[in-house]
């Protein structure tokens, strides 16, 4: 993969960003993720490549943009597959609240795992914690594991869960460990990635959130050098049937990082609102700043990227 397709695609994200985060605070998720899903895809329309969405909006029956196999891109070549979230937090964008983006990876053909839409289990740490985490182990077992790693008390590790009647237990358990607890109303992409970002603050992501947002996650961490355990969680006897149908045999696997993003990958973020490692969309007379990050597995490069954006001047994907 052409390492100038990592920046050609943060003008994706940023799309998405600008678009999204016009429908801040408005109460709205529908329209949120619509504003974000078509602005991404009128960019993606003009990136040197073409790109299969295999981690998208949905079936093609059930989406009738970014679904899955939809194609995408304003060339032939290089062909690769693209993993999106063009607002990953839309109840956050609805609200007002921190930590939502706009989200793209991409690997070569066959390079993701491609989730059903279900749950998944996780486990994310940054990266001194890396290969010490096992999902099958107790949370405090892990919490061990991970402060040790990081030379820390227990006591001072932030973990961060989303805050759900499911993870009742597990937040009980955590807070017996004595570790101390960030919970999240969405936005587990954004917790995974804090995990390996500098002076966020944020240790570890523990729980159960979205299998398509797994694979974001892991692609991410990838670039950044963390660690990611995940094992599918079906919500009904439907979801473990499609899973199946879809190939997946074994439905309590364990699947490593480089069982979710197994080629090497770029991944790309724009902050929507503001979170813990990326500012929100700032408009101000006749244009707006984003921040995003962009990083590739192969190099590990990571960059910030800070865009001035004069709305006279430029393509409109709203
Ligand atoms: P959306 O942006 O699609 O609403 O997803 C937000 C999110 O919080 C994800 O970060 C997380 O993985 C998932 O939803 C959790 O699902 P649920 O809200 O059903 O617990």
């Amino acid at each position: 993969m052409d390492r100038n397709l990592a920046l050609e695609v943060v003008r994706v994200t940023e799309a998405a960003a600008l678009a999204a985060a016009r429908c801040m605070g408005r109460g709205d998720n529908v329209s949120a993720d619509q504003s974000a899903v078509t602005a991404m895809r009128k960019a993606l329309g003009d990136v040197q490549f073409r790109g299969r969405v295999v981690i998208g909006e949905g079936e093609r029956d059930e989406a009738p943009m970014l679904y899955i196999g939809e194609e995408v891109g304003a060339a032939e070549n290089p062909r690769v597959d693209i993993a999106v979230d063009p607002l990953e937090g839309t109840s956050i964008v609805a609200t007002g609240g921190s930590n939502a983006l706009a989200v793209i990876a991409i690997a070569e053909e066959g390079g993701f795992f491609h989730a059903p839409d279900t749950y998944m289990q996780k486990i994310a740490v940054g990266p001194e914690a890396k290969g010490v985490i096992d999902i099958h182990a107790t949370p405090t077992e892990n919490l061990r594991r991970i402060a040790k790693a990081k030379n820390e008390y227990v006591e001072d590790l932030c973990v961060v869960i989303l805050d759900r009647p499911r993870h009742k237990e597990l937040i009980e358990e955590v807070r017996a460990a004595g570790a101390r607890i960030k919970l999240i109303g969405d936005g587990d992409v954004a917790a995974a990635i804090a995990t390996s970002t500098p002076d966020t603050g944020v240790d570890v992501l523990m729980g159960i959130g979205g299998a398509p947002e797994g694979v974001l996650a892991a692609a991410a961490l990838k670039c950044l050098g963390g660690d990611f355990q995940g094992i599918l969680k079906f919500r009904n006897r439907e979801e473990a049937e499609r899973a199946n149908a879809m190939g997946i045999e074994d439905p309590a696997k364990v699947y490593h990082l480089n069982d979710l993003a197994r080629s090497h990958v770029m991944f790309a973020a724009t902050g929507v609102t503001f979170g813990d490692f990326l500012h929100g969309v700032r408009f101000s007379s006749g244009g707006a700043k984003t921040h995003s990050i962009v990083m590739r597995s192969s190099s590990r490069t990571v960059r910030f990227i800070e865009t001035s954006h004069h709305f006279e001047f430029k393509p409109n994907y709203d």
